[in-house]
Order: structure tokens, then C-alpha cells, then sequence
């Protein structure tokens, strides 16, 4: 088999779940050897157990989502890089993909002891965070550039977009986000601020790592919206060939820059991007709230290892000095209980969640929340923890605590 025909045949084996390759192909052959970007998008092979509503069940937001988004986004059965690796701009990691794919990899070797003896009746799931109640442990992470990334995606607007995602979020007590990209017109970002403005206190504002002069003007907006708190990808900062009429639209900050910008407002600044310790503890010397443990889902810079590997060395350095986030491959409630059990307060999802407000809209993302805070009750029941402040390294199996 040459090179591109093992790659197609690892697309098609992520999108048919393996089946393709072993003959256990969970769609019609017709359109297994259709393959490609002109097959008709398969189902989801059995049903995600979930909340009903209207919309139906997460599989079935996941699949009206493989409908609208095929072949921007295959809606695999497992989210693990594979089949868009390389699709960037779009949905894929960059280059290999192998960032994107150590995220899932790292996420799955992670393993949960079971305790069915010792287990609670009624955990309790929520938390509070920067003085703020969420009902479980996870907020969505800032997805922006809609229009770099999927310019044929046009059925909804980048405004419905953040307002499904945002409105999804509160309704399932947690928090929503909005993203961001440098070549905005400040004009257009200022549309989005208007969404988020709608849901006061309960966005997280994504900045992209633009000159603190421009920052700072993107800070009044999330101000004047009322935003939770803002985050800074600080691992943009390689990515200024985005717009290469501006080459200084993004930069790599210094610890005084950082500082310049946490000084500049009282909403608490999160660096996100951060793999290592030494970084974590740079970030809190510029007066950080928080950090993301973030490779950008393998968007920033291939061969980085994986969120679940970089974050218990970073929770062991700053943990209850700083609030620690961490995002990748957030899919299940298990994957929120694992990343806690590294030392993160909270995750981020990004990916899963932009599918559910394809799928679903605002009530898709809302059953997808609603699942996931369900799952991981059903885990904490499993795992013998009966609040968010007990989960710890200890609920893993000795090979997976790191
Ligand atoms: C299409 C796309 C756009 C993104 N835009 C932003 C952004 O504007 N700001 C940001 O901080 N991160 C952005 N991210 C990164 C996500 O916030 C998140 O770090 C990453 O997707 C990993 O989470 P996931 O594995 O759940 O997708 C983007 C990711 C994707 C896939």
C-alpha cells in the first residue's frame, strides 16, 4: 500500500470505525467504497445513553451534525485526530496531526479504579470557580475564525455560532466562550462581544495574543459584554503567517507584557497554551488568574505530547495558587474526571462541542453539557468521590497517575 493510500485507508478506517478495514463496515459497502469527501456520511453506530429532548439524544445531534458538517468534519465515532490530520486551517491538527492525536492517546491511557463498594449515592458534581457556581467541572474553550477555518460552512453565522455555544452552556449551568481571530476588524469582533454580551457573567473571552495596544481595546469590549474571564492564547503567538498582511497581528508576550495586560482590567486573565511548569510559574509572576495546560488541540505546533501528560507536573508546581484549565479530546465525563483527578479545576471543550451547535444548536449543546455532567456523576458514583474537591490522583490506577 503506498503512502496515500494508507493515509485514505486510515481516513476511512477512523470514519467507519475500523469496520472499513476489518469487514465490519457499519455502513452499506456501496458507500464504504464511495469513500471520500462524495460518500453519504454514515450513521452513528449505536445509541449514546443521554437525556431526551426534542433534538433526540447526543448521538442524534451527532448525527444531524454529520449531515451539515461532512466532510469538513467526518463526526467520527471517536474524536482522535486521525481522519483530519492535517486539515488546518479546518478542523484537523497541523501537519501530522500527531499533537491532536497524542491529546486522545495520552487521554485514553489515563485509567479509572473502580470502587462500587465504596461508592456514593448522591455525589455531587458542581464546583465553584473564580467565585463563580458551575454545575460540573467544564466550560467551553474559545473556538474562533470560523470563516479562516470553514469558509463553506455558511449555514449559520459566526454570531448563531457563539450564540448556540454561549446559550448551550448557560443552560446547562455552565459557562460559554467566544474566539478569536487577529484579522477581525475590530468592527466584526465587536458583533461577537454584542452575543456574549446577552449572557452577562457567563462567557469566557478568548483573545488572540494580538500587541497589548490592540489587546487592550478587545479587553473593553469583553468588559462592556460583562465576561467571566478572559484567556489568552499565548500559543498563537507562532501563527502570525495567518495573516501575512499583518505580520504583527499576533506576538509572543513577556512576562511584562503579560503583566501590562492582567493590570489593565479586573476581569481575571487566563494563559492558555501552557505544557510545562516553568511557564505555569511565568504566568503567575506576571499575575496571572489561571493558566490553560493547552497544546490548541494540535493546532499550534506538531509533535508537542499531550495535555493528560504536560498536567500533573504543572498541578504539582502551582495547583490551589492559580486555577488550572486544561483542555483535549474532552468527549465523555470520564475524560472531565480524569483530567481533575491530573490536577485541573475545570477542562475546557472545544471540538465536541462546536459539532453539538452544528448538530443541535443551542439545545444541542445544552444535551451534550447535560450528558457529559451526567456521565461524570455516574463516574464519581464509580470512583467513590462525593464532590469535585475529593477527586484526586488517587481514584487512578497506579501506571496512570504520572
Ligand atoms: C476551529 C478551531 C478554532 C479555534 N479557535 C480558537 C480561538 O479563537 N482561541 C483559542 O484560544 N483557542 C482556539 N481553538 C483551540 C481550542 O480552544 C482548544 O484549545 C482546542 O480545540 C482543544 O480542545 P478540543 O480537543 O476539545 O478541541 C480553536 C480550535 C479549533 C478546532
Amino acid at each position: 500500500m503506498d503512502i496515500l493510500n494508507r493515509r485514505a485507508a486510515l481516513k476511512a478506517s477512523a470514519l467507519f470505525g475500523m469496520g472499513a478495514m476489518t469487514g465490519r463496515s457499519l455502513i452499506p459497502a456501496a458507500t464504504a467504497a464511495d469513500g471520500g469527501a462524495s460518500a453519504t456520511p454514515p450513521a452513528e453506530s449505536g445509541t449514546r445513553y443521554g437525556p431526551q429532548s426534542a433534538t433526540g439524544n447526543v448521538a442524534a445531534v451527532y448525527q444531524r451534525a454529520r449531515e451539515v458538517l461532512y466532510p469538513i468534519c467526518r463526526v467520527c465515532p471517536q474524536c482522535d485526530g486521525v481522519a483530519c490530520a492535517g486539515e488546518f486551517p479546518g478542523i484537523g491538527g497541523l501537519d501530522s496531526g500527531m499533537s491532536f492525536q497524542n491529546n486522545f492517546t495520552g487521554l485514553q491511557r489515563v485509567k479509572l479504579k473502580v470502587r462500587p463498594l465504596s461508592g456514593n449515592k448522591q455525589p455531587d458534581c458542581s464546583t465553584t470557580l473564580l467565585g463563580q457556581k458551575l454545575s460540573f467541572p467544564a466550560m467551553a474553550a474559545p473556538i474562533g475564525g470560523l470563516a479562516v477555518n470553514f469558509p463553506k460552512l455558511t449555514h449559520i453565522s459566526e454570531e448563531q455560532y457563539f450564540d448556540a455555544i454561549i446559550g448551550g452552556c448557560v443552560d446547562a449551568g455552565t459557562m460559554g466562550s467566544i474566539g478569536d481571530i487577529q484579522s477581525n476588524p475590530l468592527s466584526v469582533t465587536k458583533g461577537h462581544y454584542d452575543v456574549a454580551g446577552r449572557f452577562p457573567g457567563k462567557v469566557i473571552a478568548g483573545i488572540k495574543p494580538r500587541p497589548n495596544e490592540n489587546f487592550i481595546s478587545v479587553i473593553r469590549l469583553a468588559e462592556a459584554a460583562k465576561a467571566f474571564m478572559i484567556t489568552i492564547d499565548i500559543d498563537s503567538a507562532g501563527r502570525g503567517w495567518m495573516d501575512a498582511s499583518k505580520s504583527t497581528a499576533v506576538e509572543p508576550k513577556t512576562v511584562a507584557q503579560l503583566r501590562e495586560l492582567v493590570r489593565s482590567t479586573k476581569i481575571p486573565i487566563i494563559v492558555k497554551g501552557i505544557m510545562t511548569p516553568d511557564d505555569a510559574l511565568l504566568a503567575g509572576e506576571a499575575g496571572a488568574a489561571g493558566i490553560c495546560v493547552s497544546n490548541h488541540g494540535g493546532r499550534v505546533l506538531d509533535h508537542s505530547s499531550a495535555t493528560a501528560d504536560a498536567l500533573p507536573a504543572i498541578a504539582d508546581k502551582v495547583k490551589g495558587k492559580m486555577v488550572i484549565l486544561v483542555d483535549g479530546c474532552v468527549h465523555y465525563g470520564t475524560d472531565v474526571l480524569k483530567y481533575v483527578a491530573l490536577g485541573a479545576d475545570a477542562v475546557l471543550v472545544g471540538r465536541h462541542i462546536w459539532r453539538a451547535a452544528h448538530g443541535g444548536g443551542r439545545e444541542g449543546v445544552a444535551l451534550f453539557m447535560k450528558t457529559m455532567r451526567d456521565e461524570l456523576t455516574a463516574a464519581m458514583v464509580l470512583t467513590a468521590v462525593p464532590t469535585v474537591a475529593a477527586i484526586n490522583r488517587n481514584i487512578l490506577e497506579l501506571d496512570s497517575r504520572a
